[in-house]
């Protein structure tokens, strides 16, 4: 199943709630939350607080992107905050193995993303231990980039060896996702869909309407 996932990275944060029910009610199901620690990217982002205050606000499933060093220290304090979906770096995880183990221990679902210089080969060990892959298709740290046109092929081979080995990992995608490039990932394997500016710039419901067409139909 295709789903979007709006990144309020973009969102006015003093109408955080209000555009929050707007993509909400054009159809998006999840809720893209980027923590930034400013160490394992240059900015700081949200807090432990947005995501609870958010989560009394919201039924959406909460996809909540840690950008964080060493992210095992935070991960229970994210899962009673409200997270669903929990995704760690693995370039920031001391022990990859035992941070996804922590996050499934909680009763989370499990993400682990890679930057776009990691190699899709360095997340392979893991796929079995995990239900989502992000492929990060700009550098980390920041809304607005453009994509990083090498992602697509990343996309493909990520969810080759998905299909390879049998298994059920949803592939997302975030940074520079536009109404432009949308199929082009979605034809490499992409599944879940980060926007920020596409989603937050402009209309949010008619952004939000146009980008799920396209999902839906293909078009
Ligand atoms: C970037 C963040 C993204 C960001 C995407 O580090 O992880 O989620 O909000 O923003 P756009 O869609 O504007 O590139
Ligand atoms: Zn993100």
């Amino acid at each position: 199943m295709n789903i979007l996932s709006p990144s309020i990275l973009a969102a006015d944060c003093a109408r955080l709630g209000e555009q929050i029910d707007l993509a909400h009610g054009a159809g998006a199901k999840y809720l893209h939350i980027d923590i930034m620690d400013g160490m394992f990217v240059p900015a700081i982002s949200f807090g432990m607080c947005v995501v609870s205050s958010l989560r009394k606000a919201t039924g959406m499933v909460f996809d909540v992107h840690l950008m964080v060093e060493d992210p095992i220290r935070y991960v229970e304090e994210f899962a009673s905050g409200g997270a669903d979906i929990i995704t760690v770096h693995l370039e920031a995880c001391r022990d990859v193995g035992q941070t996804l183990e922590r996050i499934r221990s909680l009763g989370k679902r499990v993400g682990l993303s890679i930057k776009p210089a990691t190699p899709v080969s360095e997340a392979a060990p893991y796929l079995d231990r995990i239900d989502m892959l992000l492929i990060m298709t700009v550098e980390p740290g920041f809304g607005g980039q453009k994509y990083i046109a090498a992602s697509t092929e990343r996309i493909r081979e990520a969810r080759r060896i998905i299909a390879d080995r049998g298994l059920d990992v949803d592939v997302e995608v975030d940074g520079g996702i536009t109404r432009d490039n949308l199929k082009e990932v979605l034809e490499a394997g992409a599944n879940v869909i980060v926007a920020g500016s596409a989603v937050f710039s402009g209309d949010i419901a008619e952004n939000v309407q146009g980008m799920m067409e396209t999902m839906e139909t293909g078009v």
